[in-house]
């Protein structure tokens, strides 16, 4: 496994992979969901790559981006096991040079949910991805579902501006208690940590309500605030059931496929998740 930091560095090393290349971009503090998305690029493509950089662009000013979780090393090793071929590491400065004065923003699809909480938010994301993409050259880029916006705005970008790969989007990965894994969940005490099974259980009760018969968009969001309201320690940003593909807010009955999501504070800790249903 080679790492690299610089570009030109990456540009040489990148020569030498044999194709198809998958890319899976990170911030680091790696957990079995990013190594499911590692784990599928190695099963379909000859060469993997994998980026860590914690992206200082996608944070808000009052974000988390100074306490964000790291562990390099850590993370290093567990890249190894996987049989990655290359990382790439680079730092701010590399990524944004000063005079640094181009941005890429995505319109409708990154206004919605997480685009309203977090201003800016999709504009650090599809910026660095677009450089991550410009970079690596992959053929193929791995993202996880548990981020269902980004996997959209990621989408929507990749064909606004042409780039040449295949973006995949991979299954959530969760604790055996139905919490999704997220570098986030460090910061929950065991209290927290309890009651932060709460989205998933919001999430399955809207899921079985759909099941069972409801199809009223504006029902599965009430069914999923009821479970968020009986948890004390929980208080819902949002709470959604939208189109897949363009994150608008469904009325009516739901027909075809909808995407189930929320925000939820766990006390300090900011937690999402989401569910596709139907279709
Ligand atoms: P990060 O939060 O490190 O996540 C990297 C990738 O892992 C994302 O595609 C995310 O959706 C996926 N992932 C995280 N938790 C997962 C889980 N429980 N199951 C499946 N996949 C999971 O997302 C980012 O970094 C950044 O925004 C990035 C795309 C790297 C741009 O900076």
């Amino acid at each position: 496994m080679n790492t690299v930091i610089t570009i030109p560095e990456l540009r040489a090393r990148r020569l030498e992979l044999a194709g198809p290349v998958g890319l899976a971009p990170t911030m680091g503090y790696l957990h079995e969901g990013h190594l499911s998305l590692v784990r599928q690029a190695r099963r379909e493509c000859a060469s993997v790559v994998v980026s860590i950089f914690v992206n200082p662009a996608q944070f808000g000013p009052h974000e988390d981006l100074d306490s964000y979780p790291r562990d390099l090393e850590r993370d290093l090793e567990l890249l190894r096991k996987e049989a990655v071929d290359l990382v790439w590491m680079p730092t701010s400065e590399i990524v944004y040079p000063p005079g640094f004065q181009t941005w890429v923003t995505v319109d409708q699809v990154a206004q919605p949910l997480e685009g309203s909480m977090r201003p800016g938010h999709f504009r650090g994301v599809a910026t660095v991805v677009a450089k991550l993409f410009n970079a690596v050259q992959p053929d193929r880029a791995y993202f996880g579902q548990k981020d269902a916006q980004q996997a959209a705005v990621i989408r929507q970008m990749t064909k606004d501006l042409n780039f040449n790969l295949e973006i995949v989007v991979c299954p959530i990965q969760r604790e055996p208690d139905g919490l999704a894994l997220s570098s986030r969940n460090v910061y929950l005490n065991p209290e927290e940590r309890r009651s932060a099974t709460v989205l998933w259980r919001a999430l399955s009760a809207a899921q079985e309500a759909y099941r069972g018969g409801q199809k009223q968009a504006g029902r599965l969001r009430e069914v999923m605030r009821e479970v968020l309201a009986g948890e004390p320690l929980a208080s819902a940003q949002y709470v959604s059931c939208a189109d897949p593909d363009t994150l608008q807010e469904l009325e009516g009955v739901v027909e075809g496929r909808a995407l189930l999501s929320m925000a939820v504070m766990i006390g300090k800790t900011r937690l999402i998740d989401n569910m596709l249903i139907g279709g």
